[in-house]
């Protein structure tokens, strides 16, 4: 029977995973002829994560998943919400390719999700909407996507990718709770776009940090009229990373806008810790803010009964300012060690191997395999006849939907 009393909605499981290879900032700036410090310092960001030639965003997806699987098995899934903007088929979810390589229940709903960076975000609240009328269901929320610019274009810089995973229940999450009230704003903007004919995002890149800005404050606005805790209830701010020193110049104009002193150790206190991953992956849109959020709960003391407060944007645009507060305890179901390693394990490569990478057709609708080249147990192994076939390696794992 349906139980529709809910006490505690929140995630209860997140999980990270990012691409087989980097390129260290260094090299795309001698490439470019640009001071590597207008990477490193100028947006803060010291690497960026760089797809396998078999990797995509529904591999990406599934190796993000596949922790949280291991640790709380498929039963109960009822919904799968895949949130990205690096879609790989204009009607079929990526979300389904997930479900078969995840061995998910035939009697979940699925279903792919998309405005930018923004989408996670929606697939968050959505997911507590759907555990509102359900308290028995739980609800995987996967954001993953791959940030691509044009070669040699000043958006090069700030590419990345990643997925993050997130298992959302309604009662008594081990991470976080959801709290009740977000503020929203959107506006229809073009600062950041891509037509369904591009595999690079048109940018206005001064345009798109304005509108970021002004976001911000206005979703910050209806959420405080709405009754949000104020300013000075959280221990730490997390935001959508574009690149890290996006997070610094949004919250000092935040604060600034508040009356508040944004000093040297304020912003260090409220943002630092959930950069780290950020400077070390790059952007990947919708995942960026989780990665973020990760990125916080790895490298923070223990939060256990805080505030945090979460700004999730996405170019277009929408905002969303929303609020978690830390379960006690939560630090005992987070895989520190694991993100990190992966993180470490990416393989460097050259200028010269990631214009290799780039330059290959990889949606063109011909016949091909793809180089065996990623270890994350889940890859694209060819297209044939215009479809998409992935494989897995992880036992256990395989096509259960038939
Ligand atoms: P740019 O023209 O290459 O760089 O564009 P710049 O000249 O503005 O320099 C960047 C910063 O580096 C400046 O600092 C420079 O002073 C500094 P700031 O004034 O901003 O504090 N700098 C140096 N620092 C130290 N040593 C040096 C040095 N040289 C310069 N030698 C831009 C930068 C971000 C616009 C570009 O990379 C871009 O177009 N990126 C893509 C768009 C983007 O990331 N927009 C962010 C907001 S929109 C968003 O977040 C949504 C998005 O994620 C998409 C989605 O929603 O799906 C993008």
């Amino acid at each position: 029977m349906t139980n529709t009393t809910v006490n505690s909605l929140g995630i209860h499981d997140i999980a990270l995973a990012t691409t087989t290879f980097s390129l260290d900032m260094k090299e795309l700036a001698d490439a470019n002829g640009v001071d590597v410090n207008k990477y490193r310092t100028g947006i803060g960001q010291d690497m960026q994560s760089v797809p396998a030639d078999d990797e995509d965003i529904v591999t990406l997806a599934a190796a993000a998943a596949q922790p949280i699987i291991d640790r709380h098995g498929v039963d109960d899934i009822s919904t799968v919400i895949l949130a990205t903007e690096t879609g790989v088929d204009q009607s079929k979810s990526a979300g389904l390719f997930v479900h078969s390589l995840l061995g998910l229940p035939p009697n979940a709903r699925v279903v792919e999700v998309k405005q930018a960076c923004y989408a996670g975000t929606a697939g968050l609240q959505f997911a507590a909407g759907l555990l509102s009328r359900n308290s028995d269901e739980k609800v995987l929320v996967i954001t993953t996507d791959i940030a691509r610019y044009d070669v040699g274009s000043s958006g090069e810089g700030t590419q990345g990718a990643a997925a993050v995973a997130l298992l959302l229940v309604a009662n008594d999450p081990a991470i976080a709770l959801l709290d009740p009230v977000s503020g929203f704003y959107s506006n229809d903007i073009m600062d950041f776009w891509r037509p369904n004919y591009r595999s690079t995002a048109r940018v206005d890149g001064k345009q798109s940090v304005a509108a970021y800005l002004e976001a911000t404050i206005q979703a910050v606005d209806d959420y405080l009229d709405k009754g949000g805790l104020p300013l000075s209830s959280f221990a730490a701010f997390c935001y959508h990373q574009p690149f890290t020193k996006m997070a610094y110049k949004a919250h000092k104009n935040l604060l600034h806008s508040h009356g508040i002193e944004a000093d040297a150790e304020r912003m260090e206190h409220d943002l630092a810790a959930s950069t780290i991953y950020n400077r070390a992956i790059g952007n990947s849109y919708t995942a960026s803010l989780y990665v973020g959020l990760l990125s916080l709960l790895d490298h923070s003391h223990d939060l256990s009964g805080q505030h945090i407060a979460l700004l999730s944007y996405g170019s277009g645009c929408v905002a969303e300012f929303f609020t978690i507060t830390m379960q006690p305890g939560y630090r005992e179901h987070l895989r520190a060690a694991d993100t990190q390693r992966s993180l470490a394990a990416r393989t460097p490569i050259s200028h010269e191997q990631y214009l290799a990478l780039r330059n290959k057709p990889a949606d063109d609708g011909h016949d091909r395999e793809f180089d065996v080249q990623t270890t994350s147990g889940f890859r694209l192994a060819a297209i044939s006849d215009e479809q998409r076939i992935y494989s897995t390696t992880i036992e256990h794992v395989g096509a259960a939907t038939g």
